[in-house]
């Protein structure tokens, strides 16, 4: 018979010559750079280039090969691209990802191991369970505590808010694997007004309904007020399932009283989730760790090392205070492992989550462990507290900018003084981004004192090789691109006043 296997150019396979190519790769990525957060232009202007620049949308019959493949790729998201070690580039819950975690990436995806069984990668299992009771450990969980990594804060979110449903239902002695929700009355779920919006998605998906989520009052500080949680407890006549408490709001970075809270959940024997996917990180600083105290006294967290942290995404994590209640999502798969291959010690992390395949994200984590040490990733955080505090002095400084909220974490959120505030804050956010200047953030807050929310501005800082240099720099452009748009949009508003007159 005809050996026909290898008729075909021979592909490279795994970790063969990879260095090289990741050396090219990163020198191309230096010479095609557009040394801005963002590149200058249009959303318009950058979409046409790339398409235009990858001709017809159609898949290639015949390849480049791969060296000149590599090239491409990487002088597009060069020229076009985001770059997040930029000194003005201060917009999401995104860091600059470290050195160390970008190598120890590639090797995941070299590697190509999988966490649901033994036989899928046995070396990334036993490292995912060692870095998961690590991280437990921290969170001041005891030894029955277990966890499962994640491709999001948001996915972690929805297994915690999946595992506190079937907890409730079980114990009204409902299955709801077999019988769906239907039978759990009016189930509910607590969290604060400014919790984040996959809780609510969390509960939309798992067919509690996002009407099962009740929206607990905040103070000032943003961070939800007890007495206001205790009350809705009380006077509810649902089935509540969880209360969710925020460490770490994605505006704010304020951190929900969690001894109170879980003062309460106690009381009423309800499922206590900690969304701790930003404020987790305050346990690796000496400075801020107690933020969340009380966060040990929660039945799950979330964390997000791709935020606090400095992994690229997704390096989520789920603890739960007693690995057993994993059980929700336990399965036994003819193929992955039955019974006989999880009794002889074959069995992986299948049953903690709802994926299968799942990529090893733990190697990263425990290189930059391993690397930096808690008190170096405690170093970092700390960095860019100080940075954000070092904002927060310049706008309080700053007779046309208004602090809406004292710093907690790393982020800082503010607004410019003007007649059209949220057309003007808008436009301005837009201009800094399309002039290739710097790329902040926005979000929308009530200010006491004004009769609606309003478009505010938000500096999420996330480089911890930031100086006080870079953010004086920032707040220099953002002045002046201030007083551009603002003259802009008056002439613009006389014009329009006298072409109605
Ligand atoms: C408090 C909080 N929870 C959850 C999430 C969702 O995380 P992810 O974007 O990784 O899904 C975010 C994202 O910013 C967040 O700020």
């Amino acid at each position: 018979m005809p050996d026909d296997f290898n008729r075909f150019a021979t592909p490279g396979l795994g970790w063969s010559d990879v260095g090289d190519a990741l050396s090219r790769m990163a020198a191309t990525v230096a010479d095609h750079h557009h040394g801005s957060p963002l590149p200058c232009g249009t959303p318009g202007d950058m979409l046409g280039a790339v398409a235009a620049e990858l001709g017809p949308q159609c898949l290639p019959d015949n390849g480049i090969g791969e060296d000149r493949a590599l090239a491409q790729v990487a002088e597009l998201v060069a020229a076009y691209g985001l770059d997040l070690t930029h000194r003005l580039t201060a917009a999401h819950l995104q860091p600059p990802p470290l050195t160390v975690s970008v190598a120890a990436d590639a090797l995941a995806s070299a590697t190509n191991a999988s966490l649901d069984t033994y036989d899928s990668g046995p070396a990334t299992l036993a490292i995912e369970k060692w870095t998961i009771a690590a991280l437990a450990r921290l969170a001041g969980f005891g030894p029955s505590a277990g966890g499962v990594f994640g491709p999001g804060g948001s996915f972690s979110n929805l297994l915690a808010m999946l595992i506190a449903r079937d907890h409730a239902a079980a114990k009204l002695r409902l299955d709801t694997r077999h019988h769906g929700v239907a039978a759990l009355p009016r189930p509910l779920v607590f969290c604060s007004r400014v919790a984040h919006f996959s809780i609510n998605r969390a509960c939309a998906t798992l067919g509690l309904g996002e009407a099962a989520v009740v929206a607990v009052d905040v103070d000032e500080q943003h961070r939800m007020i007890p007495a206001a949680l205790q009350a809705a407890l009380a006077s509810t006549d649902g089935t509540p399932v969880a209360i969710v408490a925020t460490a770490g709001t994605t505006d704010f970075g304020t951190v929900d009283p969690l001894p109170e809270i879980a003062d309460i959940a106690a009381r009423h024997d309800v499922w206590l989730h900690v969304d701790g996917a930003y404020g987790f990180g305050s346990l690796f600083s000496d400075r801020l760790r107690h933020l969340v105290h009380g966060i040990d006294r929660a039945d799950s967290v979330t964390l997000d090392l791709h935020k606090i942290g400095w992994q690229p995404a997704a390096a989520s994590l789920l603890l739960l205070r007693d690995e057993e209640l994993f059980s929700a999502l336990e399965r036994n798969v003819a193929y992955l492992n039955p019974e006989d291959d999880e009794e002889a010690g074959f069995g992986g992390l299948l049953g903690h989550t709802l994926q299968t395949t799942r990529r090893p994200d733990v190697l990263k984590v425990l290189a930059t462990f391993l690397a930096y040490g808690r008190t170096g990733i405690g170093e970092m955080l700390d960095a860019c507290h100080s940075a954000a505090r070092y904002a927060q002095a310049r706008i309080v400084a700053e007779p046309q900018l208004e602090l809406v909220a004292p710093v907690t974490l790393t982020t800082v959120v503010f607004r410019y003084r003007c007649q059209d505030l949220d057309t003007v804050n808008a436009e301005l956010r837009r201009r800094l981004i399309s002039s290739g200047t710097a790329l902040i953030g926005r979000t929308r807050v009530h200010i006491a004192g004004d009769e609606a929310p309003s478009t505010c501005l938000k500096l999420t800082l996330l480089n911890p090789t930031s100086t006080g240099l870079d953010i004086d720099e920032l707040f220099d452009e953002l002045l002046r691109h201030a007083l551009e748009v603002e003259s802009e949009n008056t002439e613009y508003a006389i014009a329009e006043v006298q072409v109605h007159e």
